[in-house]
């Protein structure tokens, strides 16, 4: 195996392989109107016009992360998105954003095609007027129940997310998901696997459990097109799988979402945020929502002080597990095709 993950198979790249994966990713790819079954995960301050017209071009499905938007940015971004790619791409929605109806409604003026939702359950009404829009729904399963919810509410497709991906997560493996989700539902509705995919070759294999295509983040933030921070890069660059741990909850009556990210100072940080937002509920100078708003303006903060100014050591270096598998800053079309043809050769050597 060559050492800087270039494409280790030497077997050759048959056809076949490649009508595997077009087959398989067939549902994928007529549900998102594009060439490859990759979604390029919504990255808070990465996920923006650049980065998210280049994997659109590329062949993939770039997602506008709006976590930290309101809906003029948001309204902005979509239009400099259509300005650099003819290609449809999709927007994330946070269901816990207090300005969601508004960004529905943006997303609607500029008939967004595809409107990912993220961040817990959507409320009924959200879920209608997004699809009264004529835009494809897209929404996290995290569990069987709650997948089998979401497919009655009449969602397009599934994101099913594990625990290896970077960012806000949830407790179980991408593996343990998949075998818990795909065989019960995969056959009613599109779902997509997202976590810990760092080669193609896994996302054949999840493809081969009924997944129709993958959302993959942190591979794409080294791209040459993503706007991170150079240090931000070079962090993700140095970065074993190992280094990319999960943050410690202090307090049981605080609930926080795990974040999974590169291990620095702000670790230490925010385990004093907690304390502070728990002192605050202790003397009743706080409500429970608004403490877990507190936390997760906090993280937005974090995000950007290392995405966008490169502070990696005060601010959070968000990375899932797949960042020992980026080696170097590369144009997003190398990463598509070497996924690509990672996939191709594995499928193609099942005989
Ligand atoms: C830096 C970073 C920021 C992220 N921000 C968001 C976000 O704002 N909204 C969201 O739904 N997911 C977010 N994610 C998760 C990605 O969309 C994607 O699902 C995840 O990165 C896939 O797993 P992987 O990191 O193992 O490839 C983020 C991930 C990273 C690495």
């Amino acid at each position: 195996m060559s050492g800087d993950g270039l494409i280790a198979d030497t077997r050759p790249i048959t056809g076949e392989g490649h009508e595997r994966l077009k087959a398989l990713m067939n549902r994928g790819t007529e549900l998102l109107g594009c060439e490859y079954a990759i979604l390029g995960g919504a990255m808070s301050w990465v996920s923006e016009r650049n980065l998210v017209a280049a994997i659109s071009d590329a062949g993939g499905f770039g997602v506008i992360a709006c976590g930290a938007m309101g809906p003029e940015l948001l309204d902005t971004e979509i239009a400099e998105t259509k300005l650099r790619t003819d290609k449809p791409f999709g927007v994330n929605l946070i269901t816990m954003h207090p300005q969601l109806s508004e960004l529905i409604d943006v997303c609607a003026k500029h008939e967004v095609g595809h409107v990912v939702l993220a961040g817990g359950l959507p409320p009924g009404r959200a879920i209608d007027r997004i699809k009264e829009s004529g835009a494809k729904l897209i929404a996290f399963a995290p569990a069987l129940s709650l997948a089998k919810k979401l497919m009655r509410s009449n969602v397009d497709a599934l994101v099913i997310e594990g625990m290896e991906a970077g960012g806000h997560i949830g407790p179980v493996s991408t593996s343990v998901l998949a075998q818990e989700i795909l065989p019960h539902v995969s056959k009613d509705i599109p779902v997509f696997i997202a976590g810990g995919i760092g080669r193609g070759e896994a996302i054949a294999a999840y493809l081969e459990m009924g997944a129709v295509g993958v959302q993959l983040g942190t591979r794409f933030v080294c791209a040459y097109e993503s706007i991170a921070h150079a240090n931000f890069k070079k962090a993700f660059i140095r970065a074993s799988a190992r280094d990319a741990i999960l943050s410690v909850q202090i307090d049981a009556r605080l609930p926080v979402i795990p974040v999974r990210a590169l291990k620095n100072n702000e670790t230490e940080r925010f385990a004093a945020k907690q304390r502070e937002v728990a002192d605050l509920l202790d003397k009743g100078g706080l409500e429970m929502a608004e403490a877990q708003l507190q936390i997760e303006h906090y993280w937005a903060g974090a995000l950007r002080r290392a995405v966008i100014d490169g502070d990696i050591e005060s601010g959070s270096v968000m990375a899932g597990q797949s960042v020992g598998m980026v080696k170097r800053e590369e144009p997003v079309a190398a990463i598509i095709q070497e996924l690509v043809e990672e996939a191709a050769a594995a499928l193609g050597s099942r005989g």
